[in-house]
């Protein structure tokens, strides 16, 4: 296992350029095999998930090759097989190929992901969508099965704008017959990449960015090459990490629409936010940042996956800010390591309550999920001396090569081993 030793108080300083977004390509490489013919994916970042990703479409036949930030899937070898279990409860969002699986075989079996640490992620919206279409699905034994020769386009009404059921319903409805329509879909940028991806390779999907979505479904897909939406919540964090050393960091490739409400509550709390074609930066004023709140919400509310990076921030913010995270019920336990390290956070339901303080001192905290990681992190980063994050391997799962971007910003932060229990 590795930890990251960080030396505070750097401020960081310059440009950094966006990776490719994690959670739009994971549906992305999903859906590719809907398709019997190949895909070129560009902009494809070298995550750890993205790898499990990868290792998934093996187990049913699908060819992935990199080259450089391009990922080649074939998947016109594909077969149906049993669920690859042991390497899907690696992942949340392995559950993301049951709806391609079904629109493909007709059949697809999942173990059931699971809680995880952030909260206990159901698959309850997902299962009765697929129902809605005329699948016989249901949750039994620990797996989640779903039969039906050919699915019918239906009206699909969430209970809540989930991301990953907005994903499966789309993916499911591309091959059905007829017409789908998903209301009180999620709205998230990363579903827009999705549908813009499946109206390359030939389907018809028009709504995506708005509640309601409407899919026409088509016999046959083709292959084509994609460049994958740039990473939005690790912009965030770079730019949250500007701000919490007192610095000025540009994120490359990032744009202000899906950071809208990340960049108000910045400028909010004082900081000076620009952006241009080439991408967005924050500055830090001379004064003290004011404290200001947050409610998680579904987009384009504020990101639950910014929400421990924010409360880092907030730390050290002159004032109380409340906190609320509305989306995954147990998303705070990064505030008990940050109070080791000198933060004032009390946590009262599903609202924190953070009265800044004017210092943090460097101690030794355990990432729990990997936002929670990041925002150790970014915490070390402003803390006085040195920080130890252990348990990286979550950072690993989704923020390509951060120790390297954060150095080339003037961040002393190193990768090393992490002394074992005794
Ligand atoms: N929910 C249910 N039943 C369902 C599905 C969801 O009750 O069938 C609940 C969840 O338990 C949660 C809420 O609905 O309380 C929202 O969950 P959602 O389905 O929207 O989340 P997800 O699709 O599982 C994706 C991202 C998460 C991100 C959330 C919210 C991917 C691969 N994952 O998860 O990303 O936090 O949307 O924006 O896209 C991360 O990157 O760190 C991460 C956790």
């Amino acid at each position: 296992m590795e930890a990251y030793r960080i030396q505070g108080g750097s401020r960081l300083q310059g440009n950094v350029k966006a990776s490719g977004s994690k959670n739009a390509v994971l549906p992305i490489m999903a859906a590719t095999i809907l398709s019997d013919e190949p895909s070129i994916l560009h902009n494809v970042p070298l995550l750890d998930d993205v790898k499990v990703m990868c290792q998934i479409l093996n187990h049913y036949g699908v060819k992935t090759r990199w080259e450089k930030k391009d990922l080649h899937i074939d998947p016109s070898g594909i077969f149906y097989a049993q669920p690859p279990v042991t390497l899907m409860q690696k992942m949340r969002g392995s559950n993301l190929v049951l709806g391609p699986l079904l629109g493909r075989f007709g059949e697809a079996e999942l173990p059931f992901p699971g809680g995880c640490s952030i909260g206990s992620r159901p698959m309850n919206y997902h299962v009765q969508s697929l129902c809605q279409m005329g699948a016989h699905a249901e949750e039994k034994n620990g797996f989640i099965t779903a039969r039906a020769k050919r699915l019918q386009g239906s009206e699909i009404c969430l209970d809540f704008p989930s991301v990953g059921a907005t994903e499966n319903s789309i993916m499911a409805a591309i091959k059905a017959r007829g017409r789908t329509l998903i209301r009180n879909a999620a709205r998230e940028p990363e579903i827009v990449d999705l549908a813009r991806y499946l109206n390359v390779i030939g389907a018809n999907v028009k709504g995506a960015g708005s509640d309601c979505i409407e899919i026409e479904g088509v016999r046959k897909l083709k292959g084509a090459e994609y460049s994958i939406m740039y990473d939005r919540i690790e912009a965030g964090s770079f730019l949250l990490a500007g701000a919490i050393t007192g610095g000025e960091v540009f994120v490359e490739g990032a744009n202000e629409d899906a950071l809208a409400s990340l960049l108000a509550k910045m400028q909010q709390a004082g900081l000076h936010v620009e952006s241009s074609a080439a991408g967005v930066g924050v500055k830090s004023g001379n004064n003290r940042m004011k404290a200001v709140d947050i409610k998680t919400m579904p987009y384009p509310g504020f990101a639950t996956d910014l929400q421990s990076q924010f409360m880092a921030l907030m730390t050290l913010a002159c004032g109380t800010a409340i906190i609320a995270e509305n989306i995954f019920e147990n998303r705070f336990q990064h505030a008990d390591e940050m109070r080791r390290m000198g933060a004032n956070i009390k946590i009262i339901g599903r609202a924190a309550v953070v009265n800044g303080v004017k210092k943090l001192y460097g101690n030794t905290v355990q990432a729990s999920d990997l936002r929670a990681g990041a925002a150790l992190v970014l915490t070390g980063l402003a803390a006085e001396g040195e920080t130890v994050v252990e348990n990286i391997e979550y950072i690993d799962r989704g923020y390509e090569s951060f120790e390297e971007k954060l150095q080339s910003l003037g961040a002393h932060i190193e990768r090393v081993a992490q002394i074992a229990e005794k």
